[in-house]
């Protein structure tokens, strides 16, 4: 399904430099395909390209920037499967998430060429003394100029297209350099971009060292850095300079089940299990810390240990496997070991079983000790600790009680309650009635503490990618 070898995009045009970079199916070990790796000189050419492209862009006009992201659309739709078979293979994601995330990669762009004519301004009332009378004001918001943008290998389309679908929208050029494990699908995003109007230099994407990316964080002409990933976002930030930076970090997300949930138990282990261990648990918002009101406390586990029992493990392309590998080995070799430190601390297994290379069956641990890795940081892998609670605002306080506030879920029947959670934890967003896992691609999507800065969903990425400019006149004395 993968082409042999994948070129990289430099000032919107592929080049086949040398494909030094190899791409391996992440279930077979194989090497699947071979990607041209971008040198030091390709990146600031890049970054060249789009310094000069900044005019042309902002003069792009919005309509002709919503039909680019309409033609996006289409192809997307029409290479559904061939993306979908891409990501399975690259990334190791089951087939039916790989289709769910194609599905969102159309929602995000079709979301963007929505807002793409709608970045409207304001019109400000000055006259507020006898001394500004006579003044107008008005703000309209123009790009900010060139992006720069690090992906990571969890989401290789959606997460890319988070930061490249509110660029073209607001007529920012760019350079984004997607994780060197996955970087297929942005490759081919690339392609579809090529087929479009966009001004030359509009866009760069290419997988290079972090060495060489280097230039993406520290360049002065760069007026943005967005970066999805792992702590050292906090690095990379201290090293930007003056630019803007946006960062989606990690999290070790929570969910509360309450003494009268307002679902059946059934429904809440579905979503729990759901939320826990797909894409074996890769993703910034999986469940990683459940809660349960003593009074369903039994039950609750008993569904879930039934449930998480029988979480099929296997190859990818297989339509009924839930759980695929992990990205690679170190990783899967790194959650097993935090799972054997909890044991060795006390915690017990519910449900798990055996690593076999990546692959690391979903697990359920309770009395997992407080200090543990598993507790405290983010696993990044299937694997979910259970806890018992008896008092709601003492549950909250425990949610808080993390580095980490990206998303918390909370199954409440109670008002009050619901309201209490949204009052009172720590972190971006609150979702009453399901998992914290729950994200649409236009809502404000981010974190605090260590979790990250500001906020991606197309329109709140097209404000940070955006500045107001004002313009007062005075009328004619
Ligand atoms: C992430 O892992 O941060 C992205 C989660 C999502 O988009 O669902």
């Amino acid at each position: 399904m993968l082409k042999k070898t994948y070129p990289y995009y430099l000032a919107n045009r592929p080049v086949a430099a040398n494909a030094d970079l190899a791409v391996f199916d992440k279930y077979s070990g194989k090497r699947a395909t071979r990607v041209a790796l971008a040198d030091a000189s390709a990146v600031r050419k890049a970054i060249t390209a789009a310094h000069k492209a900044r005019e042309a862009m902002a003069a792009f006009p919005p309509d002709a920037r919503r039909d680019v992201l309409e033609h996006c659309v289409r192809r997307f739709g029409e290479r559904f499967e061939e993306l979908a078979q891409a990501l399975c293979i690259e990334a190791g994601k089951p087939i039916r998430d790989a289709r769910g995330e194609v599905t969102r990669l159309i929602d995000t762009f079709r979301i963007a060429a929505g807002e793409a004519t709608r970045i409207d301004g304001d019109v400000i009332e000055l006259q507020v003394s006898e001394r500004t009378r006579g003044y107008r004001g008005m703000v309209k918001r123009v790009p900010i100029g060139v992006c720069s943008f690090i992906t990571p290998f969890n989401f290789p389309l959606n997460l890319v297209a988070h930061k490249v679908a509110p660029a073209i929208a607001a007529g920012c050029p760019f350079v984004l350099k997607p994780a060197a494990k996955t970087p297929i699908g942005a490759l081919i995003i690339a392609e579809v971009l090529a087929e479009t109007a966009l001004p030359k230099g509009a866009f760069s994407v290419m997988p290079c060292s972090n060495a060489d990316a280097a230039q993406l964080v520290e360049d002065e002409r760069i007026a943005l850095l967005s970066f999805t990933g792992g702590l050292v976002g906090w690095d990379l930030k201290a090293r930007a300079g003056r630019k803007k930076v946006t960062l989606e970090l990690g999290g070790n997300a929570a969910c509360i089940v309450d003494a009268d949930p307002g679902a059946s138990l059934d429904h809440i282990v579905e979503r729990l299990v759901f939320g826990a261990y797909y894409q074996s648990g890769q993703s910034c918002i999986s469940v990683q810390r459940i809660y349960a009101h003593a009074d369903i406390f039994d039950t609750l586990r008993r569904k879930l240990k039934a449930a998480v029992a029988k979480l099929r493990m296997g190859d990818p392309r297989d339509e009924k496997v839930f759980i695929g590998p992990l990205i690679d080995e170190d990783a899967a070799e790194r959650v097993d070991g935090w799972i054997a430190a909890a044991r060795k601390g006390g915690a017990r297994r519910i449900a798990g079983g055996t690593r076999a290379g990546n692959l690391l069956p979903a697990t359920l641990l309770e009395d997992v000790p407080r200090d543990a890795d598993l507790y405290r940081k983010e696993a990044f892998g299937p694997v979910a600790l259970l806890e018992r609670f008896d008092d709601f605002d003492a549950v909250l306080a425990q949610v808080n009680d993390s580095d980490f506030g990206l998303q918390a879920g909370v199954f409440t029947a109670r008002l009050d309650h619901a309201m209490r959670a949204w009052d009172r934890l720590e972190v971006g967003g609150v979702i009453v009635g399901d998992v914290p896992s729950f994200r649409v691609d236009n809502m404000p999507y981010g974190g605090v503490k260590h979790s990250g800065l500001g906020r991606e969903g197309v329109r709140h990425a097209i404000e940070d990618m955006t500045e107001p400019r004002l313009l007062v006149i005075r009328d004619p004395a």
